[in-house]
């Protein structure tokens, strides 16, 4: 059996890193297994210009370890205002490498995402002709939709016509949890891309609700049933190269998730290459972790694979991984349910190719 696996160093193309106390505690444990991440825009307020975007990668800078190798890839949150010859400035600049689609009240701090889609068009086909490709959580806001079927709805009633009206335009469905989003994916030819998160190649709506609530599960879009779960895992060992990880590694302080109305996030950045291994493991398709971790998403980006090499070692179950401490107060960290075996072995030097 192996027990020794060797990658080339991963990316998490769906990454939330937060601000301030919680930044200086969080972003360590990514640059520890990464060497690049796409940033997530939501914070308060949303980074929603190029000059937001440039300060807070410098804030990101800052608060890694001087050795850490850890480029991080911001993202602009797009707003029915958001102007398209600054997107396609700042992503010419080298300055975003994506543009981050919330559709209004989602998710957390999504309030000024986009109510109408008729009114970021002219962003939208700018970022088609300069190749910035559009970052998408996929559910719809509908009170009326179930929120299991959020995401299946958004996939008809907006994606599908989106995509329709500005063919061009390159898309990542973000952090899909059903076997219709990895369908549409499947079926929609170049140009689009899926990314999944470790959470949910592992959780159902079971973990959350069966025997007890358990709110260090929730996170949206909210896990689903086991076929859908398993129709990721499919997805994500297949070798498929439009899916790729994206953790989705989402941050809160323990309070605002054990809450009467709690927090949606899993924070999964610690274990989140651990989580994977498993799975991979499970499915018998540790030869195509590398592909799902470290290859596809760059490619799909445009990017260069990164430098450096990062081992996993197989070995004696790894002890709970607990709670981060952090500034903003202590955060827990996502529990797969089950032993983890795979431990990564601190990363040789070579960096993030970009
Ligand atoms: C994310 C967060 O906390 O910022 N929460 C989550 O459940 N995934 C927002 C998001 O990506 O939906
Ligand atoms: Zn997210």
């Amino acid at each position: 059996m192996t027990d020794l696996l060797t990658i080339a160093r991963p990316d998490d193309w769906h990454l939330h890193l937060r601000d301030g106390p919680m930044l200086a505690a969080v972003a360590p444990e990514t640059a520890r297994h990464f060497a690049r991440a796409l940033v997530m825009p939501n914070l308060v307020p949303p980074v929603v210009t190029a000059a937001g975007a440039a300060a807070y990668r410098a804030r990101i800078l800052e608060a890694l370890p001087r050795e850490a190798a850890f480029t991080p890839l911001m993202t602009l949150y797009l707003t029915e205002a958001t102007d398209p010859a600054e997107v396609v400035a700042a992503h010419a600049a080298g300055v975003v490498t994506a543009v981050k689609l919330y559709p209004a009240g989602a998710t957390t701090n999504s309030a000024s995402g986009v109510r109408e889609m008729d009114r970021v068009m002219p962003v939208l086909e700018a970022m088609a002709e300069a190749g910035v490709p559009l970052c998408i959580h996929g559910e719809v806001t509908d009170p009326e939709v179930d929120i299991f079927d959020r995401e299946a709805v958004f996939l008809t009633r907006v994606l599908e016509p989106l995509r329709r009206r500005v063919p061009g335009l390159r898309v990542v469905l973000e952090h899909v949890t059903t076997a219709e989003g990895v369908e549409y994916v499947r079926g929609s030819g170049p140009g689009i891309a899926g990314t999944l998160t470790a959470h949910h190649l592992v959780l159902t709506r079971n973990h959350l609700l069966a025997g007890g609530i358990r709110p260090h599960y929730y996170c949206l879009p909210v896990a689903k049933r086991a076929r859908h779960r398993d129709a990721l895992v499919a997805a994500a060992t297949s070798g498929d190269g439009r899916f790729f990880l994206g953790t989705d590694s989402a941050p809160h302080p323990d309070g605002l998730k054990e809450h009467a109305c709690g927090c949606a996030g899993c924070f999964t950045a610690p274990v989140a290459l651990a989580v994977v291994a498993a799975v991979f493991e499970a499915a018998g398709a540790l030869d195509r972790l590398e592909g799902f971790v470290s290859r596809h998403g760059a490619a799909f980006y445009g990017l260069p694979e990164n430098a450096g090499t990062l081992t996993l070692r197989r070995g004696e179950a790894l002890p709970p991984a607990g709670k981060l401490v952090t500034g903003a107060g202590p955060v827990t960290v996502f529990d797969p349910g089950f032993a983890l075996h795979w431990k990564v072995v601190p990363a040789r030097a070579g960096g993030a190719a970009a």
